[in-house]
């Protein structure tokens, strides 16, 4: 009985040690106990770094030269004056003519994204620009932007221009591309694509 009390005052004597501890630094972020179970390993991407120092090997980005599988290799023209010009010289990397599935989808990433300042018909004439919430829309059937070379209509919709936000993070680089040649087809007269049809669905699953 004597040897239970005893134990009982040691126990009470420690656990409030412990809390006493644990209450020293209310700044201090105190220690991680078994961090692997704290924090996922699978799915906590873009994490920062520091949790290197509590021994968690995070992937924040992708290995530096790797694409997705399937993915087009990355636009290394840069977001410069001398970029801009040099872009003229990018070809557009999809095989082509499109087909009529990849040609639809096109039509309605286009609607989607684009015609609410270009318009429908791409003479600026969406909501945005008619409405006045957008200055300057690019009208893209003029002799200007009819004569635009693809890979500089690329590069504007990647890094953005003017009040022109960019489309990177919208459209993949094959989207972007498909666009643009949709909207180089539809200046040339190419009549705009087919109606969508319900085999579009199904273009953009290799995303
Ligand atoms: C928020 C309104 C807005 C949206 C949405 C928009 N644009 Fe633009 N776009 C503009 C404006 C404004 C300009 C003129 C930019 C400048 O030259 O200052 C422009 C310019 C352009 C040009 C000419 C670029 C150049 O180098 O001069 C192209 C091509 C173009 N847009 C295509 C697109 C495509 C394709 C999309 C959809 C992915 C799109 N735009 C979505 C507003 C928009």
């Amino acid at each position: 009985m004597k040897k239970n009390k005893i134990l009982f005052f040691v126990l009470i004597a420690a656990g409030g040690f412990t809390a006493l501890q644990s209450c020293g630094d209310k700044r201090a972020p105190g220690r991680t106990y078994m961090p692997d179970m704290q924090y996922s390993r699978a799915y906590e991407a873009y994490t920062p770094n520091s949790l290197d120092k509590e021994g968690i090997n995070y992937i924040p980005q992708p290995v530096e030269g790797t694409i997705r599988r399937g993915d087009l290799l990355p636009y290394k023209v840069p977001n410069t004056p001398e970029g801009y010009v040099q872009s003229a010289q990018v070809k557009n990397p999809l095989s082509l003519p499109l087909t009529s599935a990849q040609m639809s989808e096109a039509q309605r990433l286009y609607n989607i994204n684009c015609a609410i300042c270009h318009g429908a018909k791409m003479d600026a004439q969406g909501p945005l620009a008619t409405g006045g919430k957008v200055p300057a829309v690019a009208n893209l059937t003029t002799k200007v932007y009819v004569d635009m070379p693809e890979g500089t209509m690329f590069h504007s919709i990647t890094y953005g221009k003017g009040n022109m936000g960019s489309y990177a993070s919208q459209l993949t680089r094959e989207e972007r591309w498909m666009v643009v040649e949709f909207v180089k087809r539809t200046q040339l007269g190419g009549a705009a694509a087919p109606a969508p049809a319900a085999e579009a669905a199904t273009a953009t699953e290799n995303k």
